[in-house]
């Protein structure tokens, strides 16, 4: 999508549809008044009559009958003025471009007035222009918009950012939707090596062989269930300072739960298991373009969680990276078992400060649905910059607590732990940040960011499509800026 930028007032622009953000019960703003006198005062009817009232996400179509040089005005429901903030300015635009798909047209413009920002109106329409039949052979979602004007103050730099942000969501997003046959861990192994060719960043890849030759056991375990081959993938980038933020993703390709085999309906979605690994390729993508001052080593365990002869079985004990005693308790508690080897990795090379994502517990999409992810970790602060980036991205975050007491799920009898604790199904997505919080070293900041509940929407919204969000990307691309 082309994005481009005018001062012009909206009666001189020329587009299929001219967006309006309205709150609810606000009237035509005065810098409208002109043009809503040239299509003969119909907008100012149409908010007189009732037919749009400025709920959230209302879109409605005003024809301009050949008196402007637009088609149609597009007046768009804002909400409640209190309410309005990053995630309901994003999804405002979002809403009105979605319409705009479904009627077809190639061309808006948004007037930002003073409460769209230049990035919340580019990331909202790119992410709403997303169409997720990446498999169709005929377009069944109406056809993406090809340009979208800015009607108002936006300098190059913002609208570079906003852009470069929202195409890789849009990027990570396609990688989560393709199916467990055409992304396999040896595709994501590909990815790297292309984001490292492009940004030249450093890149070290483990396979199998190596990583059980140098003590990676608990990544090793899950991998020999599968008959593809499975990596540990890292990409270092050095952008200068003395900080090393240390990025790690679950990307287990597809999830059957192992010999702990999930039912069919649960193991649909399973292809998504990827996503903490596509969420840190986006914004090492991010990374690569921005180019901020801080040092990211992105360590992703790459691998499918199969059933087969060669399967970890439940109470097989496996040895960690870190020398920690593992008892596999259960095989569909995998991620969090490939993730703690990485985490130690990753604080070998050299991360004075990590994060985890990916999608661990199916708990997180109980406790939250699809409205929020889960945060725990420590200190209270380095958690609180996480949950403050994700307000201004209009990501919704929530935090889980992660009292000592919680500790009793990882108890095991013959190991040091347990990656789950069998007829102890409480306080599930708690229970795998305990876990990986073994292999955290003392003192080090540290997240876990679960992403389960929100990777994924399960029905169409006003504002996005059906299937993969991207979710967690732009949180964390804020958080690298700001620290
Ligand atoms: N990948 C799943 C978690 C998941 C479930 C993500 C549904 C998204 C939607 C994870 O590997 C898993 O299977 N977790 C188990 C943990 C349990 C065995 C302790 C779960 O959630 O049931
Ligand atoms: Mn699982
Ligand atoms: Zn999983």
């Amino acid at each position: 999508m082309k994005i481009t930028q005018t001062r012009e007032k909206i009666e001189k622009i020329s587009v299929d549809a001219v967006v309006i953000p309205l709150f609810q019960g606000e009237k035509l703003p005065g810098e409208v008044g002109k043009f809503n006198k040239l299509v003969s005062g119909s907008l100012d009817e149409a908010i007189k009559l009732g037919d749009f009232k400025g709920k959230l996400y209302e879109v409605t179509s005003i024809y301009t009958h050949g008196k402007a040089l637009s088609a149609r005005v597009f007046l768009v429901g804002a909400g409640k003025k209190a309410d309005f903030d990053g995630r309901a300015a994003r999804n405002v635009i979002g809403a009105a471009v979605r319409r705009g798909i479904k009627l077809g047209i190639k061309k808006a413009a948004v007037y930002l007035s003073n409460r769209i920002k230049v990035e919340e109106a580019i990331e909202g329409a790119t992410l709403a222009n997303y169409d997720p039949g990446i498999h169709k052979t005929k377009k069944e979602n109406g056809s993406a918009l090809e340009e979208l004007i800015l009607i108002g103050k936006a300098d190059n730099k913002e609208i570079k950012r906003a852009s470069v942000i929202a195409e890789a969501t849009n990027w990570v997003r396609n990688m989560v939707h393709e199916p467990g046959n055409i992304i396999s861990p040896k595709e994501l192994v590909e990815e790297a090596k292309r984001l490292s060719d492009t940004y030249k960043f450093d890149l070290e890849v483990i396979d199998e062989k190596e990583a059980s030759k140098r003590g990676f056991g608990a990544f090793a375990g899950i991998a020999k269930g599968s008959d593809e081959p499975s990596f540990l993938v890292c990409l270092n980038y050095c952008g200068g300072g003395k900080d090393t933020l240390g990025l790690v993703g679950k990307g287990i390709t597809f999830d059957t739960g192992g010999l702990s085999l999930k039912p069919g309906n649960k193991m649909l979605e399973m292809k998504a298991d990827m996503a903490g690994a596509a969420v840190v390729f986006g914004v090492m993508k991010i990374i690569g373009e921005l180019k901020p001052s801080i040092n990211v080593v992105a360590v992703c365990p790459l691998t499918e969680n199969m059933p087969s002869g060669k399967a970890l079985k439940p109470g097989d004990v496996v040895t960690s990276f870190a020398g920690k005693t593992i008892e596999i308790s259960n095989m569909d508690a995998e991620g969090r078992v490939v993730v703690a080897d990485a985490l130690t990795y990753a604080q070998k090379l050299g991360a004075n400060r990590i994060i985890d994502t990916g999608t661990f517990t199916g708990a997180a999409d109980i406790v939250l649905g699809s409205e929020a992810a889960a945060v725990m970790g420590r200190p209270q602060k380095w958690v609180d910059q996480l949950m403050e980036a994700g307000k201004i991205e209009g990501e919704r975050l929530w935090q889980l607590p992660m009292y000592e007491e919680y500790k009793t799920v990882l108890r095991s009898d013959i190991a040091d732990v347990a990656n789950a604790y069998v007829g102890h199904p409480k306080a599930g997505t708690i229970a795998a940040a305990m876990f990986l919080q073994e292999f955290v070293g003392e003192g080090l900041p540290w997240i876990h960011f679960e992403i389960a509940s929100t990777a994924w929407v399960d029905e169409e919204r006003p504002y996005i499509a059906k299937g993969t969000t991207g979710f967690g990307v732009r949180t964390l691309v804020k958080l690298i800026e700001g620290i």
